[in-house]
């Protein structure tokens, strides 16, 4: 319910200065330890895109707290896609520039023609959904969409995803 958004949304603490100055941290650590938020966003991740993909992919690391909820609750299979060197077969590797960092991401092969979902928990500059996009359309797959908790509306990061459908439960 909208109620229950809202308050889910109040568990996201914004943290200033970390994890460098000038940055201010969302922290969705609160949200994730309650029950009734966590389930209530979870609900809604899905909602958009339910019947509509065959697994979820999180980005390591906070979209994989969201992308276990997510494949369980909507009974299909989870891809985690992980920063470079931590797969054993890797099949495709990206790069990207993240807001305060640089990174590789790799995944293990998907059999062509698997319907992807995207999470994660921020959507900033899109760095890391797009490069994820890139990652799973080497590997063969579809993307359907993306879904995150919190959009940063200011950082532009829908824009840089050529259209993509794009579910935030939050903005700020
Ligand atoms: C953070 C966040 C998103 C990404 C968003 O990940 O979890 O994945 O940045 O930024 P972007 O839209 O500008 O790419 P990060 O790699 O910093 O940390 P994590 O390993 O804790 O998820
Ligand atoms: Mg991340």
């Amino acid at each position: 319910t909208a109620a229950a958004l809202d308050r889910a949304e109040s568990l996201i603490l914004s943290i200033p200065d970390y994890p460098e100055p000038g940055i201010l941290f969302r922290d969705i650590t609160p949200l994730l330890a309650d029950a009734a938020g966590l389930r209530a966003c979870i609900d809604a991740l899905i909602e958009p895109f339910a019947g509509t993909f065959d697994v979820v992919a999180g980005v390591e690391a906070r979209g994989f707290l969201l992308a276990g909820a997510i494949a369980v609750a909507a009974d299909v299979g989870l891809v985690p896609i992980r920063k470079a060197g931590k797969l054993p077969r890797p099949a495709a590797a990206v790069s990207y520039t993240l807001e305060y960092a640089t990174a590789t991401i790799e995944a293990h092969d998907i059999v062509d023609g698997t319907r992807v979902l995207l999470v994660d928990d921020v959507l900033a500059t899109g760095g890391t959904i797009a490069a994820a996009h890139e990652l799973v359309d080497a590997l063969g797959g579809v993307v359907v969409g993306t879904a995150v908790l919190m959009e940063l509306d200011a950082l532009g990061g829908r824009a840089v995803l050529g259209g993509m459908p794009v579910t935030a439960l939050f903005h700020a």
